[in-house]
């Protein structure tokens, strides 16, 4: 049993540790299934995180230049519902440019709190906002999103807006998705308001395109899966025998990226051995795409009043203003 205080202070020894046994157990058991698996976040460490930047800027994947545009286009009438006194939460806090272009947005913005599982990341952020916004308060906080978390103590008198960009949400299976705003009502508390990034359904040439870019960054990114497993587990999959692929799945109303053998094989992992058979798959990622109603719906199920969407004029990509009674 762990005491209060190694929950607070664990030694980065102890979590590195942690880290890499969590990860073997979860290739472990994905690849030990029918379909085999391994989760999605295991794709972002420091090489992957780059590579995803580049996949930002490519002219195939839409998201990231729409959901920029919407900010900039719509930021003042956003900036409304924050009020003054006024404080945005981040969840997770990967780059700081679009928390600026709302903050900048803001009459008066007071607190920005970054929250991120990585202290390293957090730093970062912390660092690019001060230099961005001169004045702002900024008040990292280092935990998981995607479980219960506190707010400074010092927020609850301030108006609060949560900012989830990036479509970030679409990682998460509808019922997770439920499950998720809910609890984040729980976090933000009533009064607050909640701004998230969310893709939507559209042509599936165009997601296709997208998940699979000509100039192959997006392979470069899913197979940089195995090298990681390579390196930190002690594995010995030939990258050259395995092909990103990414297709989607009408029926779930996502994107599922894919890793295919290419011939059959046997690969080692920390000892133990896992076969795959000449075009068998491992499915690395989803990515949930949903039209204005059928997010609202999960909103609405969640228990948050959907007070707003602005959507581009090519329908790409659509923001969701959200507020708690
Ligand atoms: C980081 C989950 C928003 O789903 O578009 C992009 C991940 N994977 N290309 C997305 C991703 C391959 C991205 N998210």
């Amino acid at each position: 049993m762990s005491s209060v205080l190694a929950d607070k202070r664990p030694t980065s020894k102890g979590q590195c540790e942690k880290g890499i046994e969590d990860f073997l157990t979860d290739v472990r058991r994905g690849l030990s299934e029918s379909q085999k698996c391994i989760p999605c976040k295991y794709l972002y460490d420091d090489r992957g995180a780059d590579l995803f930047d580049r996949i930002c800027t490519l002219d195939e994947y839409y998201p990231t230049r729409t959901e920029i545009a919407l900010l900039r286009r719509h930021g003042d009438e956003i900036a409304e519902f924050a009020g003054t006194n006024s404080c945005l939460i981040e969840f997770g806090s990967g780059s700081t440019h679009k928390s600026e272009i709302l903050l900048n947005a803001f009459r008066n913005p007071s607190v920005y709190i970054p929250v991120d599982i990585s202290q390293q990341q957090l730093a970062a952020s912390v660092d690019a906002i001060t230099h961005a916004i001169p004045g702002i308060s900024v008040k990292p906080v280092c935990a998981d999103f995607t479980t219960p978390f506190k707010l400074p103590a010092e927020v609850a008198e301030m108006n609060r807006m949560g900012f989830f960009p990036g479509s970030t949400i679409g990682n998460f299976t509808p019922s997770e998705t439920h499950r998720f705003l809910a609890r984040v009502i729980g976090i933000l508390g009533s009064r607050a308001s909640f701004v998230i990034g969310v893709d939507l359904e559209k042509d599936e040439r165009l997601l296709n395109a997208a998940y699979n870019d000509a100039g192959g960054v997006t392979a470069a990114f899913n197979l940089n899966l195995l090298a990681r497993i390579n390196r930190e587990l002690s594995a010995d999959f030939d990258l050259k025998s395995f092909s990103h692929h990414a297709t989607y799945n009408t029926r779930e109303a996502r994107i599922e990226m894919y890793l295919i053998s290419q011939r059959p094989q046997i690969v080692t992992i920390g000892g133990r051995q896992f076969s795959f058979d000449h075009g068998e798959r491992i499915h690395t990622e989803n990515s949930h795409k949903y039209s204005l109603p059928r997010f609202r719906a999960i909103a609405s199920a969640a228990g948050w009043r959907s007070t707003r969407a602005w959507v581009d004029d090519a329908n790409l990509f659509s923001i969701h203003l959200l507020q708690s009674d």
